[in-house]
This record gives C-alpha cells, sequence and structure tokens, in this order.
C-alpha cells in the first residue's frame, strides 16, 4: 500500500506497511508504442527526412525536434555549389561537415543536395568556356563526392534542368548552354565513379504529376536506363500549394518512373496551408509513396514552419513552437504509426508533475527502512526531486536508487538512473535509517518534476 503524499502527515506512524513491489514495466511499454515519423516509416520500410540548417542546429528544440523524429537529413543549402566551392578549386566543407556529422552521429541517413544546378552557382563558373566548365564540372563532383563517399544515402546529381511549361524543353545554364543536353548524363558518369556506392538521383520539381516536364524528364531516364547511364533514383521535390495542389496522378506519375526500373524518393515535401485541409493532403502524398514499392522514402523541406523557405506558408509538418500540426498526425496516420496525443510536442501536454508516498518497510529495535514511491503525474517525466526531514536524532546509514544531498537534517533525493518515467508509471528510492533512540516518521516534502 501506497499513500499520496498529502495524506502522510496524519497517517504515517512508526509500524512496518507491507508494499508491494512496484514496477513501471507497463507504463514504459506504453510510452514506446508512441512512434515518430521515423520509426513509423522504417516500420514500411521507407525514411522519413527533413532538410536542415547548419545554423540552427543549436536550437535546442531544433535539434531534439529533428533528432526525434527524422531518419534522414538533406543539407537544405550547405552542399550547393557557392557555399562548397566558392572559388574555383577550393572547397569549404565546415557548414555541410557540422549537418553530416549531426545526422551521422545519430544514425540518420543524408541525402547529398545537389551537384549540378543551375542556380547558386558562384558566379565564376558563369564565365568559363565549354571546356574549362567541364573540367570545373568534374571537379566539382569529385571533390564534394570524394569529401563525403561514403556518407551520402543518394546524391541529387543534377537539379531542375528541365523549364516549366508545355515544352518539356532543357532550361537554359551555362552547363546546358556550353555542354548541350550532354551534361546530365556526363555528370552521372562521374559521379557513378566518385562514389560508386551513392544512389545517384535526377531532381526536379513541377514534375509531380504527368506533364509535359514530367514526360521529358521520363523519356530521359528511360533513354539512361536503356544505354546504361547511371542512374537509380528519380527525386520528386513537392513543393505544394492551393495554385500548384497535390496532382490527382501523383501515384500514377511515381509508379511509371518506378517501372523503369529507379527508386523514387519525395525529396523536398512542403503543402502550404493548415489544419485538416492541408492534413488531408500530406495524406495522399503518404499513402501515394506507400503504394509504389520503390519509392523509398520522403523527405520535407525544413523541421519548422518557423524556418521553412516559404514560412508564411506554413508548410511544414510542426509549428514555429515545434508543437505538432494535424498534418503531423495525419502523416503519421498514414505511416501506420500510433499517436501520442499525450507525448511531448503536442498542444494542450500537461504540465510535468510527481507525487512523492512514502512507507516503512522493515523495522527493527535500532534502525528501519523506509521507501518513497515516486509517481509521474498525467505527463512524461524526465526528472525528479523528492525532499525527506528526520527527525532529530535520527541518520540515514545508506540510500539506494537516489542521489542524496543533505542540508541539515532535510535529505534532497534526485534519481540516479530512474530518472525518466511515462505518465503515471512509479518508481522508488529505499533508505535506512540509524533510529539513534527515536522510532517517530520522516516527513516527507513535495516532488518536482522536470
Ligand atoms: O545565409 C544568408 C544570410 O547570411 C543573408 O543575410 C540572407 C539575406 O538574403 O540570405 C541568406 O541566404 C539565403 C539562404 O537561403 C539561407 O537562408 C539566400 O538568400 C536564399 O536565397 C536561400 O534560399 C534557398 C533557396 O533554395 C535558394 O534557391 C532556400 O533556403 C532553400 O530552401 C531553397 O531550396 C530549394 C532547393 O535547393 C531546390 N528546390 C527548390 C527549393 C526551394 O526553393
Amino acid at each position: 500500500m501506497t499513500m499520496p503524499l498529502r495524506c502522510l502527515a496524519r497517517t504515517v506512524g512508526a509500524g512496518l506497511v507491507a508494499v508491494a513491489a512496484l514496477t513501471t514495466a507497463g507504463h514504459t511499454a506504453e510510452a514506446e508504442a508512441a512512434d515518430t515519423l521515423g520509426s513509423a516509416a522504417a516500420g514500411q520500410g521507407r525514411y522519413f527526412g527533413a532538410a536542415v540548417a547548419a545554423n540552427h542546429l543549436g536550437e535546442a528544440d531544433y535539434a531534439a525536434t529533428l533528432d526525434r523524429e527524422f531518419t534522414s537529413a538533406t543539407p537544405e543549402n550547405e552542399m550547393k555549389w557557392d557555399a562548397t566551392e566558392p572559388s574555383r578549386g577550393t572547397f569549404t566543407f565546415a557548414a555541410a561537415d557540422r549537418v553530416v556529422a549531426h545526422a551521422r552521429s545519430r544514425g540518420m541517413d543524408v541525402r547529398g543536395h545537389t551537384l549540378v544546378w543551375h542556380s547558386q552557382l558562384p558566379s565564376w563558373v558563369g564565365t568559363l568556356g565549354a571546356a574549362d566548365l567541364r573540367t570545373a564540372m568534374n571537379g566539382h563532383i569529385n571533390g564534394l563526392m570524394g569529401h563525403y563517399k561514403g556518407e551520402i544515402h543518394s546524391w541529387d546529381v543534377v537539379n531542375e534542368a528541365f523549364q516549366d511549361g508545355g515544352s518539356g524543353a532543357r532550361r537554359s545554364s551555362p552547363f546546358q548552354d556550353r555542354l548541350g543536353d550532354g551534361f546530365i548524363e556526363e555528370a552521372f558518369r562521374t559521379a557513378r565513379a566518385a562514389d560508386p556506392a551513392a544512389k545517384l538521383c535526377y531532381n526536379d520539381y513541377n514534375t509531380d504529376g504527368v506533364n509535359a516536364k514530367s514526360n521529358a524528364v521520363y523519356a530521359m531516364v528511360k533513354d539512361f536506363r536503356s544505354r546504361g547511364v547511371p542512374i537509380d533514383c528519380v527525386g520528386f521535390q513537392s513543393h505544394f500549394n492551393s495554385a500548384s495542389p497535390v496532382p490527382a496522378d501523383y501515384r500514377q506519375n511515381l509508379q511509371r518512373f518506378a517501372d523503369l526500373g529507379v527508386d523514387v524518393q519525395i525529396t523536398e515535401l512542403d503543402i502550404e496551408g493548415s489544419g485538416s485541409a492541408q492534413a488531408a493532403s500530406y495524406t495522399k502524398v503518404v499513402d501515394a509513396c506507400l503504394a509504389v514499392d520503390r519509392c523509398t522514402g520522403i523527405t520535407v523541406w525544413g523541421v519548422t514552419d518557423k524556418y521553412s523557405w516559404r514560412s508564411g506558408g506554413t508548410p511544414l509538418l510542426f509549428d514555429g513552437d515545434y508543437r505538432k500540426k494535424p498534418a503531423y498526425d495525419a502523416v503519421l496516420t498514414a505511416l501506420g504509426g500510433s499517436g501520442d496525443p499525450g507525448g511531448p510536442g503536442d498542444p494542450g501536454d500537461p504540465a510535468a508533475s510527481c507525487t512523492a508516498a512514502y512507507t516503512r518497510t522493515a523495522d527493527w529495535s535500532s534502525g528501519y527502512n523506509g521507501q518513497v514511491t515516486i509517481t509521474a503525474g498525467d505527463a512524461p517525466i524526465s526528472s525528479w526531486t523528492a525532499t525527506v526531514t528526520l527527525p532529530s536524532p535520527q541518520s540515514v546509514s545508506s540510500l539506494w536508487n537516489g542521489t542524496p544531498t543533505w542540508t541539515g537534517t532535510v535529505m534532497t533525493v534526485r534519481p540516479s538512473w530512474n530518472g525518466t518515467l511515462a505518465a503515471g508509471a512509479s518508481t522508488s528510492f529505499g533508505f535506512t535509517v540509524a533510529k539513534n533512540g527515536s522510532g517517530a516518521a520522516p516527513t516527507v516534502g513535495g516532488c518536482t518534476a522536470s
């Protein structure tokens, strides 16, 4: 029998109270039933990633949300040409290294983004003649892929090489304009040699449904496959909003690419909006990916709305305070995960709290054993503090499953190994007291939790 603290003053006597052994096992299993995006996606054989900015990794909530929820990271800007080779042949990897080290040390995969792209190009690239540009392009690919060899799951080798609109033509860029259509094939061949273990992807936007642009990419991938040009995957950026909603033929489009013998990946997903409408759109995307065997994973283009490139459109799964949005719950559910309405990050989380209940578990002429049971309130807790005041002239000769500090006769006890408790779960610490002539009961003060 254990008693809530508020009853102790009236009821605790010197007599021995039998206490059943306490265990947290049942509660722990309950807490573990709550999935994350990453764990739920893993249950479907997929990764769930986010674009990551190195300069936000020092923000505790940003890093905690990333680390808890995601199994893949894409550096949002840090691997782009202007960030990594600002002047010819001088590579700067510090920011990208920070993202890769953070992700890899936490077991995440990394998507490399991106090697050859018309945007975020340093100006020196645009000044080169054809021969020099070819050498520079291959040098850039070799420089990045060599530095990160073995660390990158998939590389966006070429990004956004096709024009918008109905023509299906290639986009004008230094590469296209000086090297012609063959630059894409050359980039992929160079990339394969640079890191044979990495998956090599072509990545683009507005190719999410069947349309002239995706038809042009499809024709290129089909040609590459038929001629043995090394390509392993196609990335569908999937930036959606009311003017550009999730296409009705999204799944069908993913499937036709998969049928060419490449993996497909959703690489930069974000959907502007809020509430149930945004949630429903996210569900469509996840459902489409799960319906295509070769859709190997989903990356959302940022962790929190506040740092999105479209922050005004609140397009992501966590709001600016890192609270889970309805879109988060929809994605988790679509991935087959079980939600945790009371879990960390949900709006309306109950505050961390605990109670402390005292029992005397053994008693003999010169001493006794006391036990204090700590029980978490309606929220999970990561630590607790309880106080025990001993009647003079008693003294504590030993204490277990807790860490005591003393101020006069007041013993403050904090966890040793047992700070983390699921909501409603319990742990206990015990101590042996030398009576020194007094058998009076100690007073157990309040429990505080964090
Ligand atoms: O870091 C500088 C900062 O020092 C400066 O004060 C500030 C002033 O403008 O600019 C900051 O750099 C910005 C950078 O994002 C980091 O926030 C650039 O101006 C801005 O252009 C850059 O935008 C990035 C954009 O690519 C550039 O094209 C976005 O963050 C990034 O999300 C976006 O990502 C692209 C993908 O790579 C490819 N697909 C489309 C996607 C969305 O545009």
